[in-house]
């Protein structure tokens, strides 16, 4: 798959502006980091004489073909490359490091574009000419709900009042997502970013609530509420400082106090901002860790949110059922993300550690909606067939159930494959379940060739 090597290729122009500014242009560092430019780049074009990056709509092409998966693991930098008018790079074979240095230094906001075998703006294909994906929406989705919150967490972090305008739209648009194509949705919120870990987690959040709201009854407008309160519930996260969010041991009393607030500065953010659903959404900011049985955080006076719970029966829980819903989704995600602090868990053993907390951190019935949904396999679950080949889960519920829907990413002598295959999978094939890349693979092919209906025997 090309996945890998883009990724590499991206990874090392991050790396190459990043020591640009700490350490200048001629130290060894940066200076190793624009050979791996070049070595990442000549990679990708193989045999070819050249290859081009093209960026168009927050979406990265290679060549002409779009890179879904990328394109939203890589949406910040993508975005910073749109603000610099990088339309395309084109690299030609032999790469240069030196042409790598000038495009890092370019991209880091230095005034001289980049030359030699390493060109900027040449033959931008027009839109007409470049391949559209059939998760196109969806990822504009997920990208604005980025954007929203990159704005927001700013806003946040400056004090300002905030403006949930922008969060609205792409929730609204998420919704309209998830409700035409699911499946394509629980891939891409298997997507992961160590970078900006609380807004990739809280995109990811937004899309598996509006799910399970969806699969418990939840009108349109409640679904609406339920992902604004999903996508700003760890907003209050934003003022926290990263050494403590990312600390790798155990939090002292004074760092852990700090994150504790986290519940109620989200709250209070939200219910200063005006629009349609703000206090549910500030009420799921506010409850998300506080545990179905009351023994979380922050103390919850026993409300009465009767009238919300009709849709899901009530057990003592004293929690609104969004808060209930959001808590699910939140642990879900946070537990199949690896953190500076703990690996990533299987989703299988996520689903294990929900079902362990029902009654007690969670809504048993909403963890039992949650597991019905996402079915034994959850997406994106990554499975050791028999033969030795690494498959990774699309769909085991309904009629999937018996014989789950999965993609085939490594064949059997362990070779990546170039295109993932489908199969429908016979469950005693699967011998164990591996923990999960950092990222979702690419949904675009998958959702496809699902619709073509195009399974390997
Ligand atoms: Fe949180």
């Amino acid at each position: 798959m090309t996945e890998p090597a883009i990724r590499s290729l991206l990874l090392a122009i991050r790396r190459a502006t990043a020591h640009l500014r700490i350490y200048g242009p001629t130290h060894e560092v940066a200076e190793a980091a624009f050979r791996d430019i070049a070595d990442a780049a000549d990679t990708l074009i193989g045999s070819a004489a050249r290859m081009m990056i093209t960026v168009l709509d927050h979406t990265l092409y290679l060549n002409r073909a779009p890179m879904a998966g990328i394109s939203l693991e890589f949406n910040g930098m993508i975005g910073e490359m749109e603000a610099r008018g990088v339309e395309s790079i084109m690299f030609e074979a032999p790469v240069q490091a030196a042409d790598c240095g000038a495009l890092a230094r370019f991209l880091q906001g230095g005034d001289d574009r980049p030359g030699g075998s390493v060109v900027l703006n040449e033959d931008s294909w027009a839109r007409v000419d470049l391949n559209d994906s059939p998760t196109e929406g969806l990822r504009h989705a997920y990208t604005d709900s980025l954007v929203a919150l990159r704005s927001l967490g700013g806003a946040v972090k400056s004090g300002t009042g905030l403006e949930l305008g922008q969060a609205s739209r792409a929730v609204r648009s998420l919704l309209e997502q998830v409700v035409a194509q699911p499946e394509a949705a629980f891939l891409l919120a298997t997507m992961k970013s160590h970078h900006e870990y609380t807004f990739y987690h809280s995109v990811n959040t937004a899309i598996l609530a509006i799910a399970l709201g969806r699969l418990v009854g939840l009108d349109h407008d409640d679904l609406f509420v339920l992902g604004v309160g999903a996508l700003l519930h760890d907003i209050g996260k934003i003022g926290v400082s990263a050494s403590i969010l990312e600390h790798p041991g155990r939090l002292g009393p004074e760092a852990w106090a700090e994150i504790k607030l986290h519940p109620q500065i989200g709250a209070e953010a939200i219910l200063a901002a005006a629009g349609h659903g703000i206090e549910p959404a500030a009420v799921v900011a506010y409850e998300h860790h506080a545990g179905f049985d009351g023994s979380g955080y922050p103390t919850i006076p026993n409300h009465d949110h009767t009238a919300r719970d009709r849709h899901i029966a009530k057990s003592g829980a004293s929690l609104h059922l969004f808060s209930r819903l959001v808590a699910v989704a939140d642990t879900y995600d946070a537990v199949t993300t690896r953190r500076s602090y703990r690996r990533a868990e299987t989703p299988n053993r996520a689903v294990h550690l929900l079902l362990k907390g029902a009654g007690r951190s969670h809504d048993p019935d909403a963890v039992n909606a949650f597991i019905s949904m996402m079915g034994i396999h959850p997406p994106g679950s990554r499975l050791l067939l028999d033969d030795g080949r690494i498959a990774v889960a699309i769909q085991s519920t309904g009629d999937s159930a018996s014989r789950p829907i999965a993609a085939v990413v490594v064949d059997a002598d362990g070779n990546t494959l170039a295109q993932p295959v489908l199969i429908q999978l016979d469950p005693r094939r699967i011998v164990d379940q591996i923990p999960p890349l950092h990222q979702s693979i690419d949904p675009s092919y998958l959702i496809e060739r699902l619709r073509d209906g195009i399974f390997a025997a």
